[in-house]
């Protein structure tokens, strides 16, 4: 689906037109000069608000970004009250986007793996899953979320956002639904969130809790 230029949704559209064409390390740097792009930031405020005082307590948070592309996750935690009490992992299709957020240092790993297939990692390997603009048209199916449960801890969360052209019509609500049905989750939220700063329409912000 197109939107007319201007809108929010095309803002967004924008985003991740050039995300996904990306060709090289330096485009993917570029692509961190396109202003406005609050998901990362909203997402990372949402772990905040909705991670439990007993994950807090216990060693260092361990979260996975899956789709972490240049890290913009990984920067905003850095910036925020979970500074320093977080290990982060980054996974992603895209050589070039992991070749930029490696230069940053921020992640302990970085490993090329496609969302569509099964990602190589123990279960319950990590406190908090999250996934931020990758869930959009078509890219990444809904059965990712099965492997985001897995990889993570009993109570731990995940925290996905997910694009609204895909919400209904790409099957998320309705695997979310289910994967809550067969008591692998409670969702805890599915809020309509900003893509861009100072909106607040373009996509969901989920957050699961696991069983
Ligand atoms: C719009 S970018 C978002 C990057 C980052 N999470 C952010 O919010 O800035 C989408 C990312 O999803 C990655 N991606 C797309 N399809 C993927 C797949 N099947 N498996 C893993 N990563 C994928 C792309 O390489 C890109 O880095």
């Amino acid at each position: 689906m197109s939107h007319p230029s201007g809108t929010t949704a095309a803002r967004g559209d924008e985003y991740l037109q050039r995300a996904y064409a990306l060709a090289g390390s330096s485009e993917a740097q570029s692509l961190q000069q396109l202003k406005g792009y609050a998901s990362p930031r909203r997402c990372v405020e949402t772990v905040i608000n909705n991670i439990s005082s007993t994950q807090m307590s216990s060693d260092k948070l361990k979260i996975l970004d899956a789709g972490c592309g240049t890290g913009l996750v990984g920067d905003c935690l850095a910036q925020s009250s979970l500074a320093g009490k977080f290990v982060l992992d980054g996974v992603d299709l895209s050589d070039g986007m992991l070749a930029v957020a490696r230069k940053k240092g921020m992640c302990r790993e970085l490993e090329t793996a496609n969302l569509n297939e099964r990602i190589e990692k123990p279960d319950g390997t990590y406190a908090v899953v999250v996934c931020v603009g990758t869930l959009t048209k078509g890219h990444v199916g809904p059965k990712v979320l099965v492997e985001f449960a897995r990889l993570t801890v009993k109570s731990g969360l995940v925290v996905v956002r997910v694009h609204d052209d895909v919400w209904e019509s790409g099957g998320f609500k309705a695997e979310i639904e289910r994967l809550r049905d067969v008591g692998t989750v409670e969702i805890v939220s599915t809020a309509e969130f900003g893509i861009i700063e100072e909106t607040s329409a373009g996509g969901r912000m989920v957050v699961l809790r696991k069983i």
